[in-house]
Protein backbone atom coordinates (compact mmCIF):
# COMPACT_ATOMS: atom_id res chain seq x y z
CA UNK A 1 0.00 0.00 0.00
CA UNK A 2 2.81 2.49 0.94
CA UNK A 3 4.28 1.65 -2.75
CA UNK A 4 0.94 2.68 -4.29
CA UNK A 5 0.58 6.18 -2.57
CA UNK A 6 4.50 6.61 -3.29
CA UNK A 7 4.22 5.39 -6.81
CA UNK A 8 0.39 7.52 -7.25
CA UNK A 9 2.25 10.78 -5.75
CA UNK A 10 5.47 10.59 -7.68
CA UNK A 11 3.12 10.21 -10.79
CA UNK A 12 0.70 13.30 -9.58
CA UNK A 13 3.86 15.51 -9.10
CA UNK A 14 5.19 14.48 -12.96
CA UNK A 15 1.83 15.50 -14.75
CA UNK A 16 1.61 18.72 -12.75
CA UNK A 17 5.44 19.20 -14.13
CA UNK A 18 5.04 18.16 -17.17
CA UNK A 19 1.19 19.74 -18.23
CA UNK A 20 2.56 23.51 -17.63
CA UNK A 21 5.72 23.06 -19.26
CA UNK A 22 4.00 21.57 -22.50
CA UNK A 23 1.19 24.27 -22.42
CA UNK A 24 3.97 27.04 -22.28
CA UNK A 25 6.12 25.41 -25.04
CA UNK A 26 3.33 24.62 -27.84
CA UNK A 27 4.25 27.39 -29.88
CA UNK A 28 7.62 26.71 -30.09
CA UNK A 29 6.71 22.50 -30.39
CA UNK A 30 4.64 23.71 -33.49
CA UNK A 31 7.02 26.08 -35.14
CA UNK A 32 9.38 23.16 -34.35
CA UNK A 33 7.03 20.53 -36.10
CA UNK A 34 5.90 22.86 -38.65
CA UNK A 35 7.52 26.16 -39.70
CA UNK A 36 11.45 25.73 -38.87
CA UNK A 37 11.91 23.56 -42.27
CA UNK A 38 11.11 26.86 -43.82
CA UNK A 39 12.05 29.86 -41.99
CA UNK A 40 15.01 27.92 -39.34
CA UNK A 41 15.52 27.86 -36.00
CA UNK A 42 16.23 30.93 -35.24
CA UNK A 43 13.48 32.62 -37.89
CA UNK A 44 16.38 33.74 -40.12
CA UNK A 45 14.49 32.62 -43.07
CA UNK A 46 15.76 31.22 -46.30
CA UNK A 47 16.85 33.60 -48.87
CA UNK A 48 16.67 31.06 -51.74
CA UNK A 49 13.30 29.58 -51.19
CA UNK A 50 11.57 33.70 -50.68
CA UNK A 51 11.65 33.18 -46.77
CA UNK A 52 11.96 36.38 -45.37
CA UNK A 53 13.87 36.98 -41.61
CA UNK A 54 11.21 37.57 -38.57
CA UNK A 55 13.88 39.86 -37.66
CA UNK A 56 13.73 42.10 -41.06
CA UNK A 57 12.16 45.33 -39.78
CA UNK A 58 8.96 45.02 -42.23
CA UNK A 59 8.04 41.94 -40.24
CA UNK A 60 8.58 43.24 -36.73
CA UNK A 61 6.54 46.32 -37.76
CA UNK A 62 3.19 43.91 -38.83
CA UNK A 63 0.50 43.43 -36.22
CA UNK A 64 0.38 40.07 -34.67
CA UNK A 65 -3.26 39.92 -36.04
CA UNK A 66 -2.08 40.67 -39.53
CA UNK A 67 0.93 38.03 -39.03
CA UNK A 68 -1.70 34.78 -37.82
CA UNK A 69 -3.67 36.16 -40.58
CA UNK A 70 -0.91 35.47 -43.11
CA UNK A 71 -0.56 31.89 -41.47
CA UNK A 72 -4.24 31.14 -41.45
CA UNK A 73 -4.40 31.88 -45.19
CA UNK A 74 -0.95 31.09 -46.74
CA UNK A 75 0.74 33.40 -48.64
CA UNK A 76 3.19 33.89 -51.80
CA UNK A 77 5.42 30.19 -51.50
CA UNK A 78 3.78 29.59 -47.94
CA UNK A 79 0.74 26.76 -47.65
CA UNK A 80 -2.03 28.14 -45.76
CA UNK A 81 -2.82 26.52 -42.37
CA UNK A 82 -5.84 27.05 -41.37
CA UNK A 83 -6.94 23.84 -42.01
CA UNK A 84 -4.31 22.36 -40.08
CA UNK A 85 -4.19 24.19 -36.84
CA UNK A 86 -6.54 26.37 -34.81
CA UNK A 87 -6.58 30.07 -34.37
CA UNK A 88 -5.51 29.39 -31.03
CA UNK A 89 -2.67 27.14 -32.13
CA UNK A 90 -1.52 30.09 -34.84
CA UNK A 91 -1.56 32.82 -31.77
CA UNK A 92 0.85 30.58 -30.32
CA UNK A 93 3.14 30.18 -32.47
CA UNK A 94 2.94 34.01 -33.88
CA UNK A 95 3.82 34.60 -29.96
CA UNK A 96 7.00 32.16 -30.28
CA UNK A 97 7.76 34.18 -33.39
CA UNK A 98 7.57 37.61 -31.43
CA UNK A 99 10.23 36.26 -28.91
CA UNK A 100 12.65 35.30 -31.88
CA UNK A 101 12.28 38.55 -32.63
CA UNK A 102 14.16 40.01 -30.41
C1 LIG B 1 7.03 25.66 -47.22
C2 LIG B 1 7.78 26.67 -46.49
C3 LIG B 1 7.09 27.37 -45.33
C4 LIG B 1 6.54 26.81 -44.20
C5 LIG B 1 6.42 25.33 -43.85
C6 LIG B 1 6.10 27.91 -43.38
N1 LIG B 1 6.37 29.11 -43.99
FE1 LIG B 1 5.96 30.95 -43.25
N2 LIG B 1 6.62 31.80 -44.98
C7 LIG B 1 7.15 31.11 -46.06
C8 LIG B 1 7.41 32.04 -47.14
C9 LIG B 1 7.99 31.69 -48.50
C10 LIG B 1 7.01 33.32 -46.67
C11 LIG B 1 7.03 34.65 -47.44
C12 LIG B 1 5.68 34.86 -48.07
C13 LIG B 1 5.66 36.09 -48.97
O1 LIG B 1 5.80 37.21 -48.43
O2 LIG B 1 5.52 35.93 -50.17
C14 LIG B 1 6.54 33.13 -45.30
C15 LIG B 1 6.08 34.16 -44.49
C16 LIG B 1 5.68 34.00 -43.18
C17 LIG B 1 5.27 35.07 -42.30
C18 LIG B 1 5.24 36.55 -42.66
C19 LIG B 1 3.92 36.83 -43.29
C20 LIG B 1 3.84 38.30 -43.70
O3 LIG B 1 3.06 39.03 -43.08
O4 LIG B 1 4.54 38.71 -44.64
C21 LIG B 1 4.94 34.51 -41.10
C22 LIG B 1 4.45 35.23 -39.86
C23 LIG B 1 5.12 33.09 -41.24
N3 LIG B 1 5.58 32.81 -42.50
C24 LIG B 1 4.88 32.19 -40.25
C25 LIG B 1 4.90 30.81 -40.42
C26 LIG B 1 4.44 29.87 -39.43
C27 LIG B 1 3.89 30.23 -38.08
C28 LIG B 1 4.61 28.62 -39.97
C29 LIG B 1 4.27 27.27 -39.33
C30 LIG B 1 2.93 27.11 -38.82
C31 LIG B 1 5.18 28.80 -41.29
N4 LIG B 1 5.33 30.12 -41.54
C32 LIG B 1 5.51 27.76 -42.16
C33 LIG B 1 7.39 29.75 -46.12
C34 LIG B 1 6.96 28.82 -45.19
Amino acid sequence: MKRILTLAATSLFALSVVAPAFAQNSGAAIYKSKCQMCHEADGSGMAAMHVPSFKSPQLKSESTASLVNDVMKGKGMMPAFGSKLSASQVKEVVAYIHTLQK
